[in-house]
């Protein structure tokens, strides 16, 4: 696991917008896994800003989600799919057609988790894959108590999460979906790369148990620490129980 750590957000958001940037570099087919909530927003401003500048480009990219909410509308502003066209695809060369994510309206869940993971597997795999964590040590919507070896599957989200996420439902925790679609933690350790960006205080307790922590499903990140290619750029505040 190589550890990166930077000043303040800002700097993460850099530092880790400079990896997905080498990738780029490196292969201009990327498969990208693409995660939601507040961490990698910095990252996608960042990538936002190196597009312009004609530092790279997203153009020949393919972009796969972690997680989705079920039941939410198309057009719901929290839907994920929804929120990564907002606040990455419509900032970048990316085109909308070759991003998806789990249906979360689909009428039998089970199905749509398994053509997710078949649409994963025709692409390739993903060559790169945005992470955050969650205060509990969640990554994607695996909770913990999630099998190490799980795969993409409908899942219940915790009251801790619901109440996290709600901040994002004005605060209304009844806005916030129960269920969700989820890429499974053994999913998530068939990228070839793992990124994972964590920035606040907040997060210093899920940061020491996932770097310095067992390997345990008590702990759903701390599956990273049997992926050989994994990157987490940190913030001193995020790094600072370590
Ligand atoms: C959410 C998402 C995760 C995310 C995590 C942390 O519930 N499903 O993909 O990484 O929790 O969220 P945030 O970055 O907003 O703290």
């Amino acid at each position: 696991m190589e550890i990166l750590i930077e000043r303040d957000a800002e700097a993460v958001a850099r530092s880790a917008a400079g990896v997905v940037i080498d990738q780029l570099g490196a292969n201009p087919r990327t498969v990208l896994g693409l995660a939601t909530g507040s961490s990698p927003l910095g990252l996608y401003q960042e990538l936002a800003a190196a597009v312009r500048d004609g530092r790279t480009s997203l153009a020949g990219c393919r972009g796969f989600l972690l997680d989705e909410y079920v039941g939410l509308p198309a057009g719901h502003p929290e839907r994920y799919r929804t929120v990564i066209q907002r606040e990455l695809v419509d900032q970048v060369d990316l085109d909308p057609d070759r991003v998806q994510g789990p249906d979360g309206l689909a009428d039998d869940l089970d199905e749509a988790a398994a053509r997710y993971e078949a649409a994963i597997r025709e692409a390739g795999g993903v060559d790169l894959q945005v992470l955050g964590v969650g205060a509990n040590g969640h990554i994607a919507f695996n909770e913990p108590g999630s099998s190490l070896a799980s795969r993409t599957r409908p899942a219940v989200l915790t009251q801790r999460t619901r109440e996290a996420n709600a901040r994002f439902f004005e605060d209304e925790i009844d806005a916030v979906p129960r269920r969700c679609l989820t890429q499974g933690i053994g999913t998530i350790l068939e990228a070839r790369h793992l990124l994972m960006v964590v920035a606040g205080e907040h997060k210093a307790e899920a940061v020491a148990q996932f770097v310095e922590g067992p390997v345990s499903a008590r702990c759903p990140a701390s599956a990273l620490q049997l992926h050989p290619r994994v990157t987490v750029c940190l913030d001193e505040a995020a790094a600072s129980r370590l």
